[in-house]
């Protein structure tokens, strides 16, 4: 059983960064914390807060974030994207996909996949979902702040998630067969985002061609979900990935349209998480 040890990520990090990093045994949803504060003025950019297991963590389009303790990594990074476009912005998830999955690869040596637009993968199963929030403070004085919500599923046993997820998700030592310390990991992760908000958004080149080389659906099928904005209802359309474009969107060949861009909304992947 590793244990999170606060020592080894403050010995490693405080001395050289900013931000303070908060433990939690149990909060509802880290992100809702540091949102809180955030927009409060009691957090500053760089402040971390980690938690060992969430009561309430969310994923994006209103889904849940499966939190057992003692097994995942839920923590949340405050991030400033002061002078970015609005459109930049709604990028900051993908190259927070490219941050995560370097920092995995560099602490436990697996070779995780993007699917588009802010999950890791391994093989065709889940194994880390990003969530970006904007927070405007209460006196406007910083519009910009975003909360980084990272959950990473570490030292889960396949029992340790809920039957219906089985098909769905994976974790690091079911991939590896090995525990690893979460501790070393979160640690590796606030270094990369670290790095991160340096480098948004100038260094552009270098996460869109990241991304572009490790996405996990180029040439796979996939089905849009959209509702009717005519008459309020439900379809879908199928189409087959062609590529990434340059603001991180999907490009898609649909059956009924041709190449289309996605920017948002949620895509299944035939084959992935259990979709026939
Ligand atoms: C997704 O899968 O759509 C995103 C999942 C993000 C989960 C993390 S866990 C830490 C942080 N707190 C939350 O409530 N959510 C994020």
């Amino acid at each position: 059983m590793f244990e999170y040890n606060r020592e080894r990520i403050i010995e490693k990090f405080l001395k050289d960064r900013q931000g303070s990093i908060a433990f939690f045994s149990c909060i509802d949803s880290t992100n809702t914390y540091l949102r809180t504060l955030s927009v409060t003025g009691e957090a500053k950019v760089g402040d971390v807060v980690i938690a060992d297991t969430q009561t309430e963590g969310r994923g994006r389009l209103g889904k849940s974030f499966v939190s057992p303790g003692g097994k995942g990594i839920y923590m949340s990074y405050l991030f400033s994207a002061e002078n970015c476009s609005f459109q930049e912005i709604s990028e900051l998830t993908a190259w927070c996909a490219v941050s995560v999955r370097e920092a995995i690869l560099e602490c436990c040596q697996i070779e995780v996949k993007i699917k588009w637009v802010n999950d890791l993968v391994y093989g065709r199963k889940k194994l880390c979902g990003i969530l970006t929030e904007m927070s405007t403070m209460q006196n406007n004085c910083n519009p910009k702040n975003v909360i980084i919500g990272i959950g990473v599923n570490v030292n889960n046993s396949s029992a340790d998630f809920p039957e219906e997820l089985s098909e769905i998700v994976t974790s690091i030592k079911n991939i590896t067969g090995k525990e690893f310390d979460r501790s070393l990991i979160c640690a590796k992760i606030i270094e990369k985002l670290d790095k991160l908000q340096r480098d948004f958004s100038e260094n552009r080149t270098e996460y869109l061609s990241k991304y572009r080389e490790n996405c996990a659906i180029i040439g796979e099928k996939v089905i849009l979900e959209r509702v009717s904005q005519k008459n309020g209802e439900k379809y879908s359309r199928t189409g087959i990935v062609k590529g990434i474009s340059n603001n991180f969107g999907l490009v898609v060949d649909f059956e009924d349209t041709g190449l289309e861009t996605i920017t948002d909304g949620d895509v299944s992947v035939k084959g992935f998480y259990g979709v026939e």
